[in-house]
């Protein structure tokens, strides 16, 4: 089975829409989300854009504040300050990565950890590993709704998750544990990474590597999520041998229309988790 990120994304994010269509029908308020870019960078431009249009189609209020990437800390963390104390505004996020003359670990401190729809806040982090209420970040949460759409179980799996970044790795390995897997976390001094992903009932790969996992990486039957996006040739390519690893896996996603869909559809579920918190 090639898992349909896309058409998953779709029909979750269509719940979303009729759930804000039903608060303006109340006569509410309807979520708001403020996208904040710094500079040129092409990836974050284009996943920005595709942030601005799935909140349009789910009917969330959204506004990109684009600044130059001259702009200075103090200017950002003023404006962070200013919709953090603005009522009308749910979520926040701050596309990373940032220039290198903001400190990226100060500027996430900023956001509100009850605006923080990336999950990225220290106090969201700490409360996704107590197992405390919180927001989950993104990509991590969109992979648990993948699997659970395509009713793969996850109790009693082995997974291993390659890669161990605090944005995907780290945060997807701790909700495969909450759903009872049995979690290896793998990256890049990992000896013999074969033998480790090859006991993986459920294989995450989130490393930015093109085609670091092949058929030999992959035990008959699992489940291979590819989270890796790299600019190959002009080609979006996964981490995930596609051609090689369908052969042998019983589901995988492509990439593109795999987990992509999927990160930026919790992103919508977040802003509107992080509203009715406020309710
Ligand atoms: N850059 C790459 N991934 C992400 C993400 O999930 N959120 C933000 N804000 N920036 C990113």
């Amino acid at each position: 089975m090639i898992i349909d990120g896309k058409q998953i994304a779709s029909s979750i994010r269509a719940g979303i829409r009729q759930d804000v269509l039903r608060l303006s029908a109340q006569g509410r308020r309807v979520p708001s989300l403020k996208v904040i870019l710094l500079g040129e960078n092409l990836a974050s431009m284009s996943y920005v854009r595709g942030k601005i249009r799935a909140a349009e189609e789910v009917g969330i209020n959204s506004e990109l504040v684009h600044l130059p990437d001259t702009c200075t800390e103090a200017d950002l963390l003023g404006m962070i300050s200013k919709f953090n104390s603005d009522i009308d505004v749910d979520g926040i996020l701050v596309q990373l990565p940032l220039p290198s003359h903001i400190n990226e670990n100060r500027l996430l401190k900023a956001i509100s950890p009850q605006k923080d729809v990336d999950g990225f806040h220290p106090e969201n982090v700490a409360r996704l590993w107590l197992g405390e209420p919180c927001v989950q970040p993104c990509t991590p949460r969109g992979i648990i709704a993948m699997l659970d759409a395509c009713g793969i179980e996850i109790a009693g799996k082995e997974a291993v998750v390659v890669g161990r970044s605090n944005i995907v790795g780290k945060p997807v390995a701790k909700l495969l544990l909450d759903r009872q897997a049995t979690v290896t976390i793998a990256h890049s001094h990992t000896a013999n990474l074969a033998a480790v992903t090859a006991r993986a009932d459920i294989l995450v790969s989130a490393v930015g590597v093109p085609r670091l996992i092949t058929a030999r990486h992959v035990k008959k039957g699992a489940v291979v999520i590819d989270v890796g996006i790299t600019r190959v040739d002009g080609h979006l390519t996964g981490d995930v041998d596609f051609d090689e690893v369908r052969e042998v896996a019983s589901a995988i996603t492509p990439v593109p229309g795999g987990v992509g869909p999927l990160t930026i559809t919790m992103l919508m579920q977040n802003t509107l988790d992080c509203y009715r918190m406020k309710m």
